[in-house]
C-alpha cells in the first residue's frame, strides 16, 4: 500500500517517485488521509487497465488545497480525488466546476485538463447508483429521510435527492439551524419536492421516518464502536430501505435488519463514486468490477 505523501513531496518528480516503479499520477487529498480506501481501489483499476501510474495518498492541511492543485498540475498529474475536509475549499481552487457539483455544493474529483483544472462531484451520482444496485429501485421514486443532512455529506446527498425528483424529502439534523439554508436552497431548486426539516429530538421524528421509503444516514454517528443507533427503534418499520454511508455495518443497520428492513452500508457508494471518477480520467474504461473486488479484499 502506498505511503502518505505531503506537500514537501510535491517538489519534483525525483522526490515523488524515488524508489517507485511507476510515476504518481493520481492522488486522494485529505487531512488526515492515512485511512482512505481509495488508493487500493484505484490502484487495482489502474493495474487492471495496464496504465503505468501510481495512485497515492496526499496529506494537505486546510488552506493549502489551491497550492496542492497547482503543484500536482505542474508535476503532470491526471487528477485527484478530494475528501474530508477539503470538498468545499477545492471548489474555489478549480478553474471550472461542473454544474452538478455546484448544485451539490462540493467537489470530490479534480481533472487536470489541458486548458483548465476542472472540479466535479461523483458522490451524488455514486449514491444514485448505489441505491439502484443495492435495492433495485430508482432514487427518484422514493420518499427519502436524510439523517445528518446538515453535514457536508448530508447536504450533497439531499441536493442529489432533489435533483433526482424525490417527491418528499425529510432533512434531519442534530442542529436544526444548519438545515434552514439548505432547505431554502433545495426548495428553490426543486419546487415540487415537499421538504421537511426536523431536529433529531423532534417528537415527530419516529413518525416521519416511518413514512419514508428510504432512510439514509449521512452523519458520522455509528463510526465509533459502541455508539448507540442514531434512531430509536420505533422509527423503523419492516420493508423499509435503510442505507448507511459508513463503510461497515453500524448499530443503525443492525437495528434496521432486526426490524425487517432491507439494509446496505456505504461500500457500494464508495465503489460507484470511485468508478465514476476513474471514468472521468479515463473515458471508456470499465473499472467497476475490479474496484468492487479490491474493496471486498479479493485483490
Ligand atoms: P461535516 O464537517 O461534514 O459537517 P461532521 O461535523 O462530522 O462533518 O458532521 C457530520 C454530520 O454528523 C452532521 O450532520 C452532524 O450534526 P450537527 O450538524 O448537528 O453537528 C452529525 N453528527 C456528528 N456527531 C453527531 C452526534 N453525536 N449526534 C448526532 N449527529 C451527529
Amino acid at each position: 500500500m502506498a505511503d502518505v505523501y505531503t506537500m514537501d513531496d510535491l517538489i519534483s518528480r525525483e522526490v515523488l517517485d524515488a524508489g517507485a516503479a511507476k510515476p504518481a499520477r493520481l492522488a486522494v487529498m485529505g487531512w488526515p488521509i492515512a485511512h482512505s480506501a481509495s488508493p487500493r481501489m484505484h490502484q487495482a483499476a489502474l493495474d487492471a487497465a495496464g496504465i503505468a501510474a501510481r495512485y497515492v495518498r496526499l496529506e494537505v492541511a486546510p488552506g493549502r488545497v489551491g497550492e496542492a492543485l497547482v503543484r500536482m498540475r505542474e508535476l503532470g498529474f491526471i487528477g485527484c480525488n478530494v475528501t474530508v475536509p477539503h470538498k468545499f475549499e477545492v471548489m474555489a481552487a478549480c478553474e471550472v466546476v461542473d454544474d452538478a457539483a455546484q448544485v451539490l455544493g462540493a467537489v470530490n474529483t479534480v481533472s487536470f485538463e489541458a486548458a483548465q483544472t476542472r472540479g466535479s462531484n461523483t458522490d451524488g451520482p455514486g449514491f444514485v447508483r448505489a441505491i439502484a444496485d443495492e435495492f433495485g429501485v430508482a432514487l427518484g421514486q422514493l420518499r427519502v429521510v436524510v439523517l445528518g443532512a446538515g453535514g457536508g455529506a448530508g447536504q450533497a446527498l439531499a441536493a442529489q435527492c432533489a435533483m433526482q425528483g424525490v417527491r418528499r424529502l425529510a432533512l434531519v439534523n442534530r442542529t436544526l439551524e444548519k438545515l434552514l439554508p439548505l432547505a431554502a436552497r433545495l426548495h428553490a431548486q426543486a419546487p415540487d419536492c415537499e421538504i421537511l426539516t426536523l431536529a433529531l429530538d423532534d417528537p415527530a421524528l419516529a413518525e416521519t421516518c416511518r413514512a419514508g421509503d428510504l432512510i439514509v444516514n449521512a452523519s458520522s454517528v455509528g463510526l465509533k464502536p459502541g455508539a448507540p443507533s442514531i434512531l430509536p427503534a420505533s422509527s423503523l418499520k419492516a420493508g423499509q430501505l435503510v442505507y448507511d454511508c459508513i463503510y461497515q455495518s453500524t448499530p443503525l443497520l443492525e437495528q434496521a435488519a432486526a426490524r425487517g428492513c432491507r439494509t446496505a452500508d456505504g461500500r457500494s457508494m464508495l465503489i460507484h463514486q470511485g468508478a465514476l471518477a476513474f471514468q472521468r480520467w479515463f473515458p471508456g474504461s470499465e473499472p467497476l468490477a475490479v474496484m468492487r473486488a479490491a474493496v471486498a479484499g479479493e485483490s
